[in-house]
């Protein structure tokens, strides 16, 4: 059990959508792999996990990124990245057979309570791994604590009952983010290239979002004139703006491109869609449609954008040069995967001059409103509190 601490630790720092980069984007020359390129975004964690040892290739030039990853694997690569300790005993399930490349690794993961069987004698070792699957991983490392079961996803009957309160716990601590239209996708699998970026997010110990303060003062403008602008190609980094409204009473603006982005532009996977091909050019500046008319009414702005192969889309840019912010003082937060803000706030504060930026945040799509409120509280702005 020794372990399951440092699982815990590896596992809990990741905030699912899983499998969106961000330290990975440290530049990567050549993965080695003839299906992943170098500026993919889970190049840098591919290349991270297979220099570990914790994930290897499916052949000498191939990783299969988009390929599934199969709850063998899953136990394989856990198990390595615990060090491959001695394993004594077999985890007695008929369909993992002595002597496989998997065998020591699924009686590990079993004996450590960290992934279970069936409850049939099987193991299901080539069954891919499921997000609920993954909830309950999580959520069995970190102890199987009690949590309120809150909001109900859309598709929540589809959810195992074996896996209902990891998915209450993943939610409320925002380990675990839901999908468009307020879906889990409980059944909806995780790839390769997924879980490598889990394995190296949570190796480099990025932080779990803050759980929810028990009351958090609302923090309201009542002087300060605020404004919350935001770009969200798919809602999540709006929710987090009209948190960010509602708990500072400030106008909310929203940034839309005037070409909007279709799935197929958002397609991470394929290199030669539009996000992927504005990402790679410093210059690109989508248009906005329409504009601010006041934006000199305004001193403190919130900017919320979501994570785009580690950085802020090219619109936020569009944006920043848009206006005067002389004088102004710039509050980033971003919504993301995975990914953690890192640098990309930093890199866009050259196209402002004369603006203070602070330090910005990144949330889960489904963080809640008192989360958000208690980020604002810590941020030591001289905004009028409630009366
Ligand atoms: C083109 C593209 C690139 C992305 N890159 C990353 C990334 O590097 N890291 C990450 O954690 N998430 C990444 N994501 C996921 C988004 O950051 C995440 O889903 C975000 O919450 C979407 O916000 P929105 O709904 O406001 O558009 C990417 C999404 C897209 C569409």
């Amino acid at each position: 059990m020794k372990n399951l601490k440092r699982i815990a630790s590896l596992l809990l720092a990741v905030v699912l959508c899983i499998g969106l980069s961000a330290p990975a984007m440290a530049a990567v020359e050549d993965t080695g792999f003839s299906d992943v390129s170098a500026d993919a975004w889970y190049a840098g964690a591919v290349q991270y996990c297979v220099e570990n040892e914790w994930m290897s290739g499916t052949s000498a030039t191939t990783f299969e990124p988009d390929s599934a990853m199969s709850r063998a694997m899953l136990a394989t690569v856990l198990y390595r990245e615990a060090g491959s300790p001695a394993v004594t005993g077999s985890a007695g399930f008929t369909d993992v057979p002595d002597g496989s490349w998997y065998t020591e690794p699924v009686a590990w993961a079993v004996q450590n309570g960290v992934v279970g069987g069936y409850g049939d004698g099987l193991f299901g070792p080539d069954d891919p791994v499921t997000r609920e699957q993954i909830a309950a991983i999580l959520w069995r490392a970190a102890g199987s604590p009690d949590a309120e079961a809150g909001q109900d996803y859309a598709d929540e009957n589809l959810i195992a009952a074996y896996a209902a309160p990891a998915v209450d716990w993943a939610r409320a601590n925002g380990i675990m983010s839901g999908k468009e239209n307020n879906r889990f996708d409980p059944q909806g699998n995780a790839t390769r290239a997924e879980v490598a970026t889990i394995l190296m997010n949570g190796a480099q110990e990025e932080t779990v979002e803050p759980a929810p303060a028990p009351d958090p003062e609302p923090v309201p403008a009542e002087e300060t004139e605020v404004l919350v602008a935001y770009f969200s190609a798919t809602g999540n980094t709006e929710n987090i703006a009209e948190h960010l409204q509602a708990i500072l009473d400030a106008d909310l603006y929203e940034i839309v491109p005037q070409e909007p982005y279709t799935s197929a532009d958002l397609d991470y996977t394929d290199s030669d869609s539009r996000s992927q091909a504005e990402g790679r050019d410093p210059d690109a500046r989508p248009a906005i449609s329409g504009s601010m008319e006041n934006m000199e009414d305004y001193e403190v702005i919130f900017l919320g954008y979501p994570i785009w192969n580690g950085q802020t889309p090219r619109i936020i840019s569009t944006f920043l040069e848009s206006y005067d912010f002389s004088g102004k003082t710039i509050v980033p937060f971003c919504t993301s995967g995975s990914s953690g803000i890192g640098s990309s706030a930093r890199n866009v504060e050259g196209l402002t001059s004369g603006a203070i930026w602070l330090d910005g945040q990144r949330f889960s799509g489904s963080a809640s409103r008192d989360a958000v409120a208690q980020w604002v509280n810590g941020l030591g702005l001289e905004l009028d509190q409630a009366a």
